[in-house]
């Protein structure tokens, strides 16, 4: 042992220091959690006057177009940034080519317009997926044996994008997991002159056990034949993960998320040091629920373990979280 390691040590080096008061703690964190670092999801539903509560993630509603404009208002007004949409289709415009997705005025189409005009300051993101629109629960076509369809959902993939982007989106986020399409979005929206939409793309985004309730809040989940585990990532792996992102951010990709979240936090880590990009994560609706359900079971503090949560994601290397706690968050932080 050298000389310098004792001058190092106990007690000229107490640790616990610059933890004694709160002014210091403030002073050495080196990690900051704003509202501006949470992106809020929300689910569409039709109608007036509708909010609809989901069951599995109490405390979250499903909201028709009237009602989800307040929403983006409370939010923008919290110093949200950007929110997130997702729409829950009619099921008789459920189809196995998921054909409404590219309506010019579905669900989603007719949110983004009445957000976009009502609160032009406030950043729409969109799913591009086609499991809230098929009959089957996939986020692609199928062929008859259920296999989902690489290059042909891709092609469809493109025209969701652009119907989504023509609405007014400002950051397409293609969750499918086919392999090609952050490229051929890219090159669609080139081509319609929307240089400036944004592609956060789904990169590493794994088969999780997580994303049950947002399939209740979509209306998915009862329709879904099997499961999802040809496309999207095995939970296993990690090496893989970065593969992915490579490819998406070579075809565009503006930023990348990693999905689900805290179970997840090595991957964070292990792509922001490889790639140094926007890197962001969804705390997923399992996630949420297991909070909430620790909470109701008296086993801990919603807000401590809102922000613990949210800090970790910061800590791991992300630039924001997509979160369903983002409002109680952002009046937590002062937003
Ligand atoms: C659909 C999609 C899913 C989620 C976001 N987009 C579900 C899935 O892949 O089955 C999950 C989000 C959540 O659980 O909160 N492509």
């Amino acid at each position: 042992m050298g000389e310098g390691m004792t001058t190092a040590a106990f007690p000229a080096l107490r640790m616990r220091r610059t933890r004694a008061t709160a002014w210091s703690r403030a002073l050495h964190a080196e990690t900051v959690l704003t509202p501006s670092n949470l992106i809020w999801p929300l689910f569409v539903t039709e109608g007036k006057g509708v909010e609809e509560p989901i069951g599995s993630l109490p405390g979250v509603s499903r909201w028709s177009v009237d009602l989800v404009v307040e929403r983006a208002r409370e939010a923008r007004d919290l110093g949200i940034p950007c929110l997130a949409l997702f729409p829950n289709t009619p099921h008789e415009l459920r189809t196995n080519d998921g054909k409404e997705a590219l309506n010019p005025g579905n669900l989603m189409c007719r949110a983004i317009g009445v957000i976009k005009d009502a609160v032009p300051d406030i950043g729409i993101l969109t799913d591009v997926a086609l499991d809230p629109y098929t009959a089957h629960g996939h986020d692609g076509l199928i062929d008859d044996a259920g296999y989902v369809l690489n290059d042909a959902t891709t092609a469809v993939l493109i025209e969701q994008a652009l119907n989504q982007a023509r609405a007014g989106a400002d950051i397409i986020a293609p969750s499918d997991m086919m392999d090609g399409r952050v490229g051929a979005i890219r090159n669609a929206l080139e081509a319609d002159d929307r240089h400036n939409v944004q592609i956060m793309a789904y990169a590493a985004k794994y088969a999780s056990a997580f994303y049950g309730p947002f399939r209740d809040a979509v209306g998915s989940g009862g329709m879904l034949k099997g499961d999802k585990k040809t496309y999207q990532m095995d939970p296993a792996n990690s090496e893989e993960a970065l593969r992915e992102v490579a490819l998406d951010l070579a075809e565009g990709a503006d930023s990348v998320m990693v999905k689900p979240g805290l179970p997840y936090l090595d991957i964070i880590r292990r792509v922001r040091d490889r790639f140094a990009v926007p890197v962001f994560a969804y705390q997923v609706s399992g996630e949420y629920a297991m909070i909430e359900a620790a909470v109701a079971a008296g086993a801990g503090d919603r807000d401590a373990l809102v922000l613990e949560t949210l800090m970790a994601f910061r800590r791991a290397g992300c630039s924001g979280v997509l979160t369903y706690h983002a409002v109680h968050a952002a009046r937590l932080l002062g937003g």
